[in-house]
């Protein structure tokens, strides 16, 4: 159940601001406790995707990195030119990932977001721009295959952008390119394919996407959000089935990268890239006629955090080509023994072809039993629905010893526990997250508490 005050008991509740200071100590020591309880939640492995590094100390050397520009702005250049080398270089690193080489006829361009969502209604809110700008399109729609992320939809409710759902192909997972192309028509601003989708992991099929985007004449996003910093990795190690799906397709226009899951940074950065820096233009938002002076940010965020940027460029340069490939080989090799493990029983079906993020379903049991079981010993997957699935995005945590022997130990246990149980209701079910209703009910919640709490409070104050 969501829980309004999850740490009433220990700490109580802070419903206004507190009189007197606290100390930097006290803060310390129930920020302390806090994390170290929470961080046990996954430091055994038993978490998909979420921590993607998981190792403590290039969390406490980002956050060195972080201290020295936390209090910057970086809207206000002028003061931190530090942030140029950060954002460029981020960027730079970023797109020599994607074989920046095959693109001719064109500048790339790239800038750095707060996180996956906003690379991708950037994306979106750029291609609707040029659109209107260059063919007149007033109505747009974006087409994409039922697998790409929410964010996408979430951009076309922002910027009045009309999101086509594809259906994909249920035996691959892939997009179904036919279905998509029926989908578009003159008012299609561009389409996504994913390196790879959330649920599955698996990569669409993007030379035939790209082929479809050159041949409307649209633009093409690559939702590398998950992928974008180990499938390369991935693809030069030989691990299989990893095709081209950056800038050496010719439709490919842009590419969205989290520098915050696989690049291994704090959570708050992510890249997006373009083939065409006309393209990346299309962000830049001017005021020059506000009385607080000439205004002009460089994409959806207004002031922006140093510290995020000196972070995120901190574990790039620190990790290098070197550091990633390893990392990415280790992450492989426990999703393949994972997979193996779930292949080992009959009941068990993987879906399509994925690498380093799978998920699993069943024909005959009710996997949401199986879910249970794993719950119990304490395994947070993220269930899917439209097959109901498990979804499990293997991580660092993952590839410590013994961690994927343990998954293998406790599923084997979860068979039998879901065919005794068949027929039940079972616990656990298809949320994003997690946790029932997610973050945004109980901070209401909260909210709502305190609020009634200050209301009695005044009206029982006599008038002067
Ligand atoms: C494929 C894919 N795209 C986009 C996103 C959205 O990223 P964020 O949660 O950082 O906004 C995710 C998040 O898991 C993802 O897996």
């Amino acid at each position: 159940m969501a829980n309004e005050f999850p740490y009433a008991e220990r700490f109580g509740v802070h419903r206004v601001l507190p009189e007197r200071p606290t100390s930097h100590e006290e803060i310390l020591a129930e920020l302390t406790a806090m994390a170290q309880a929470e961080d046990a939640a996954w430091e055994d492995g038993s978490c998909s995707g979420t921590m993607y590094c998981g190792d403590h100390e290039h969390y406490d050397f980002m956050t060195q990195a972080f201290g020295k520009f936390g209090h910057v702005n970086v809207l206000q250049r002028d003061i931190c030119p530090s942030a140029t080398v950060f954002e460029g270089e981020i960027v730079a690193m970023a797109l020599s990932l994607f074989h920046p080489e095959a693109i001719t006829g064109s500048t790339p361009a790239g800038s750095v977001t707060s996180g996956g969502s906003e690379s991708i209604v950037s994306a979106l809110l750029a291609y609707r721009d040029q659109a209107r700008a260059e063919r007149g399109i007033e109505r747009p729609n974006f087409v994409k295959p039922l697998s790409a992320h929410p964010a996408f939809d979430k951009g076309g409710h922002l910027f009045g952008i009309e999101v086509r759902d594809a259906p994909i192909d249920p035996e691959t997972t892939g997009a179904d390119v036919d279905a998509m192309a029926d989908l578009i028509d003159d008012d299609t601003i561009a389409i996504v394919g994913s390196a790879g989708n959330y649920g599955y992991g698996t990569i669409d099929p993007m030379a035939d996407l790209s082929e479809l985007a050159v041949d409307r004449g649209i633009g093409m996003h690559v939702d590398g959000c998950l992928g974008g910093f180990i499938l390369p990795f991935g693809e030069m190690l030989g691990y299989e089935p990893i095709p081209p799906f950056d800038f050496r397709l010719p439709g490919v226009t842009t590419i969205s990268a989290d520098t915050h899951k696989y690049g291994y940074g704090f959570k708050g950065t992510s890249t997006l890239l373009f083939r065409d820096e006309s393209l990346r233009r299309c962000l830049y938002f001017f005021k020059t006629d506000w009385n607080g002076g000439k205004y002009m940010s460089p994409g959806i965020a207004g002031s922006r955090s140093g510290g995020l940027l000196a972070a995120t460029w901190s574990s790039m340069v620190h990790l290098g080509r070197e550091g990633y490939l390893e990392r990415a080989r280790r992450v492989f090799e426990t999703s393949f023994a994972m997979q193996d493990a779930v292949r080992s029983h009959p009941e068990l079906r993987i879906l399509g072809r994925p690498t380093f993020c799978f998920a699993f379903t069943s024909d005959k049991l009710d996997i949401y039993h199986v879910n249970d079981f794993m719950k119990g010993r304490g395994w947070r997957f993220n269930g899917l629905q439209y097959p109901d699935a498990l979804h499990m995005a293997v991580t660092g945590p993952q590839t410590q010893p013994g961690v994927a022997d343990r998954f293998a130990a406790d599923l084997a246990e979860a068979i039998p526990y879901a065919r005794e149980h068949a027929g039940e209701p079972p616990h656990t079910g298809a949320i994003y997250g997690g946790a029932p209703g997610g973050a945004t009910p109980e901070v209401d919640g909260f909210i709502k508490d305190v609020m009634a709490g200050l209301l009695d409070t005044m009206q029982s104050v006599p008038p002067e």
